[in-house]
């Protein structure tokens, strides 16, 4: 009964100090070999196992090399162990293996860690250690010992990420980072393809480490101590069984331990960090001694003293393998006895211990990794781009937006605006084929837009503006932005100069850069036509100015509207209250006198909003309206540039319908608000001469007082028509995708109707409470599919929980659909919306839509100013 302990082994891998001898070169393509610490481009051979280090420069933006400090030196480390990378700064730290085998793969992955005092703390960090997403160990180090950690892994991506992520215990840090090829039959687990994390691999009977090039995988071979043993070895070379699929490299079978008391037993023992933690246990043996005819030896294994397997006889000069897994103890011990027929005693040549993990393994799309990689090299980026691009979720790359389908992670959006990007656009983007959104705005990029741009069928959103492209713009391009099925932003042709506004000359600014305008260039302007604009603009101006006073009348205050930028920094208390960002500029609250207003300050650094500003100012001095914000005056003093209107103490009517806002408007408020918004319109089309086509309805552009009247606002891009009845051609297409009238985007052609579909969408969305574009989901086509199915009650938003009137919410979906008509010609005009909308607020039997819509298609030429 009284066993001797031969061995105690500690979980722990002590890297023990012993030289190997250098083998000559082998074949090292399968390894990717990094110190970690060492200066750019200093690379080298190690002189001990002729492993070919590089510097991790190029595999990890962040950290700072360190060395350890001169106490801990030492001739006998490893030379990868006297410096380091630590990470004072980030979090989340990768380094980013791409093996040139790439996926499907199994690879040894081994970071190791040497401490060495670098910091002169005496007191090594705690930190977690990652492979991608997947949590790999925490690594736990001592001050004045090495530790490895290992794991063997089947890749499923080509993109390999180590992550060392602090965890408030002390900054990360890492001495060298070493990835081996396998062969594909090795440390197989193929029903479950989980990982194996190494815990011990023991080479019994030496003192020394075998690696490279003993073992052309360089395992990592570790001697251990042990008592009441011996050594026994032998010069002829072990070969491989045919049970053994592991390559045990014949040094390590070579060598193995017997008890000294020959009919003892051996012991291998360790505790388990928890009793669920599961092992898989490879045992390798061979016979290495010659057997006389009349030996034999045969032993049986034992677990926690529990007979396991047996009896076992080594093969002459032939390794093989037993393996086995378990798990359910808080600590092992494995007995190797020897039989009652053995003549010899029992022995061991070498063991590993590994836990197998199962990693999820979620990484972004190979394809969509690589060029997010080469477009960061490419441009040089310096921004945070590290691990993989989509996850985990709070540190996806900044800008990039991913998909989240659980198997397939693929880039839908990406942001470069102002990265400072020069060049031309990088072809790699070609590969991001499910890409939804790409802004490339406000960098340096040159040279002609490419024509994959236009093959990218998931695209809706690209955004060019702010660049030095060549024209003209690839015509397929140019034909899915005519066609509505792509949202380009890119200047007109030759508007480069967007300093004019400054320069005080206003006109020659062409381009609204509104941030929420699509702006569609034809490339194709012929220069008459150019000509011909600009007559037609020289003149509206000239006939507007004409009627300016006409259109007064009544109203014109005898006040001097014009304000100082002193006494509009008085009125808004020095800009101390912003009420919020308007399209080209921030909206201030203010007082004059009693009277509370709001003042839209035009941005000094936004050139691109002064035409907006100009033609807002003239309008609204023109136009008097209830159901249209008043101007109260504007500053247009150098670059100082403000309109002040009334104050809207409810804000616009998005923040009342989409927004988590407590009170829900009633159905018969919502009646009101379109009814009062109609008659604004309406009244812009038939009640000025010449019309004016607001060109961007949507809610947010209609604000409510504080009696939840509702007043039209925001009239920058608003155009006046002289040809009365007759449509109006323009070179920019502007307006807010959601709202925009598709007819109008294709043939560019402007009429009043395109304010009625604009406005049709309001209505749906007083109706619905959802927005233009929600999740993708267009609400015409989605208001339409549910008509089709004929489920209007779940047409109408859900949070008035059925408190309408059936009747006037028919007419209402009715009349909406009608204003979205595909075909401009069949959509009402404002004058049949208010009317229909007043019946339906008096709960009058509406009238047959179609009918009234028949008779409205008259004009816009009557001069019926109220
Ligand atoms: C085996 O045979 C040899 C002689 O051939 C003898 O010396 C030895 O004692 C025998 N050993 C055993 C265990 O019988
Ligand atoms: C684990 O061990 C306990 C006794 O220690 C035993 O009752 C239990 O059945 C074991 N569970 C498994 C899954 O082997
Ligand atoms: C020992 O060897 C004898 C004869 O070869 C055999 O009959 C017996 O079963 C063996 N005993 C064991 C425990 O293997
Ligand atoms: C993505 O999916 C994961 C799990 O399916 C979920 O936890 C996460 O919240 C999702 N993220 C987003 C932005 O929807
Ligand atoms: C891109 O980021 C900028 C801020 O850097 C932001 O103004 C812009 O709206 C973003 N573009 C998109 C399409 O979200
Ligand atoms: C763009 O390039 C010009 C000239 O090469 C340079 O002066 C300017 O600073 C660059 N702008 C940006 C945003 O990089
Ligand atoms: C796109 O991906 C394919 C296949 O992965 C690759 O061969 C090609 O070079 C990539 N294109 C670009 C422009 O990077
Ligand atoms: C680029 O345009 C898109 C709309 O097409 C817009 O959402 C985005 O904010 C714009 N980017 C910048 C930097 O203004
Ligand atoms: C745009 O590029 C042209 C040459 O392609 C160059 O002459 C011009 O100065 C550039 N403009 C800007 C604003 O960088
Ligand atoms: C727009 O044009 C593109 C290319 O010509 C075509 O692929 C796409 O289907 C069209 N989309 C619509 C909505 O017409």
């Amino acid at each position: 009964m009284a066993l001797f302990r031969n061995f105690y082994y500690v979980l722990m891998l002590q890297v023990a100090l012993t030289i190997a001898m250098v083998h000559a070169q082998d074949d090292q393509s399968g390894f990717i070999s990094i110190d970690c610490g060492i200066t750019e481009g200093s690379d080298y051979t190690d002189k001990r196992t002729g492993i070919n280090y590089v510097s991790d420069a190029r595999f990890i933006d962040s950290g700072i090399n360190q060395e350890i400090s001169s106490m801990s030196k030492s001739d006998t480390l490893d030379i990868q162990f006297s410096t380091l990378r630590s990470f004072p700064q980030n979090t989340r730290n990768c380094y980013t293996l791409r093996p040139k085998q790439g996926k499907g793969n199994r690879y040894l992955i081994r970071a190791r860690f040497n401490y060495g005092n670098y910091d002169l703390k005496g007191q090594p960090p705690k930190f977690d250690l990652y492979l991608g997403n997947d949590p790999w160990s925490r690594v736990n180090v001592k001050v004045s010992s090495a530790t490895d950690y290992e794991i063997i892994h089947l890749a499923s991506s080509d993109y390999i990420y180590v992550c060392l992520v602090n965890i408030g215990l002390g900054n990360p840090f890492i001495s060298a980072l070493e990835l081996r090829l396998l062969d594909s039959t090795m440390y197989a687990d193929d029903k479950k393809l989980r990982s194996l994390t190494l815990s011990a691999r023991t080479n019994f009977g030496t003192s020394k480490i075998v690696r490279y090039a003993d073992d052309k995988y360089d395992r990592i071979w570790y001697p251990i101590a042990s008592t009441n043993t011996k050594d026994i070895q032998t010069s002829s070379p072990i070969s491989l069984g045919s049970s053994t699929k592991e390559s045990v490299p014949s040094k390590v079978m070579s060598t193995a331990v017997i008890p000294a008391n020959p009919t003892a037993d051996l012991f291998y023992s360790w505790t388990a960090t928890d009793k669920t933690e599961e092992y898989f246990m490879y045992i390798h043996y061979a016979e290495i001694e010659t057997l006389e005819g009349n030996e034999t030896r045969e032993f049986n294994i034992y677990l926690n003293d529990a007979y396991w397997d047996g009896p076992i006889s080594p093969t002459d000069h032939t390794t093989s393998t037993y393996f086995t897994s378990f798990y359910n103890a808080s600590s092992y011990e494995l007995t190797l006895r020897r039989t009652i027929n053995s003549t010899l005693p029992t022995m061991m040549n070498a063991i590993e211990l590994y836990n197998p993990i199962h990693l999820q393994q979620r990484q972004t799309d190979d394809k969509d990794a690589t060029t997010m990689w080469s477009t960061k090299s490419t441009y040089g980026l310096k921004r945070n781009w590290q691990g993989d691009p989509c996850v985990p979720q709070d540190s996806m790359w900044d800008g990039v937006k991913c998909s989240n389908d659980t198997d397939n992670l693929r880039i839908i959006s990406m942001n470069l605006s102002f990265s400072g990007l020069s060049g031309e656009i990088t072809p790699a983007l070609a590969n991001l084929t499910v890409i939804q959104s790409l802004d490339l705005s406000y960098n340096n990029l040159t040279g002609s837009v490419p024509t994959f741009l236009a093959s990218l069928n998931f695209l809706k959103n690209l955004n060019l503006t702010g660049n030095n492209f060549t024209r003209p713009l690839p015509a397929e391009l140019l034909k899915k932005a005519k066609n509505g099925s792509l949202f380009l932003s890119i200047e007109e042709d030759g508007d480069q100069d967007t300093d004019a506004c400054s320069k005080g000359s206003c006109k020659k600014s062409k381009t609204s850069k509104n941030k929420n305008v699509v702006i569609v260039v034809i490339a194709t302007v012929a220069a008459i036509f150019v000509l011909l604009t600009i007559l037609i603009v020289l003149w509206i101006t000239k006939r507007r100015r004409a009627q300016d006073s006409s259109i007064r009348d009544e109203f014109i205050e005898p006040r001097n509207q014009r304000f100082t930028y002193s006494e509009v920094q008085r009125i808004t208390n020095s800009f101390s209250n912003v009420i919020g960002k308007g399209g080209f500029g921030t909206v201030f609250s203010g007082l004059i006198g009693d009277t509370r207003a709001a003042v839209k300050m035009l941005s000094e650094s936004s050139a691109q909003g002064c035409r907006e500003f100009q033609s807002e100012v003239h309008l609204l001095m023109s136009v008097h309206h209830k159901n249209i914000t008043s101007l109260v005056g504007y500053c247009d003093e150098g670059s100082h540039k403000g309109i002040i209107y009334e104050y809207m103490a409810n804000g616009n009517l998005g923040m009342h319908l989409f927004d988590a806002s407590q009170n829900v408007l009633s159905w018969k408020k919502r009646l009101q608000i379109g009814y009062d918004a109609a008659q604004g319109l309406e009244y812009m089309h038939h009640g000025c001469k010449p019309p004016i086509v607001h060109r961007d309805v949507k809610c947010s552009n209609i604000l409510l007082n504080e009696k939840l009247q509702a007043k039209l606002a925001d009239f920058g891009l608003s155009r006046a028509f002289t040809t009365e009845g007759a449509t109006h051609v323009s070179t920019v297409i502007a307006g807010t995708p959601g709202y925009l009238d598709p007819e109008y985007y294709t043939t560019n052609r402007l009429t009043e109707k395109s304010d009625v579909y604009s406005f049709g969408v309001v209505l749906l969305e007083l109706i619905t409470g959802r927005a233009a574009i929600s999740t993708d989901i267009y609400i015409v086509n989605w208001v339409k599919s549910m008509v089709e199915k004929g489920s209007v009650e779940n047409i109408i938003d859900p949070r008035l929980y059925g408190d309408f009137d059936v009747n006037t919410a028919w007419k209402m979906v009715e009349l909406a659909m009608a204003c979205v008509d595909m075909s401009s010609v069949k959509r009402p005009t404002m004058n049949d919306v208010v009317m229909e909308l007043q019946t339906c607020l008096k709960g009058a039997k509406p009238n047959n839509l179609n009918h009234s819509m028949s008779l409205s298609l008259e004009s816009m030429s009557g001069p019926n100013l109220r």
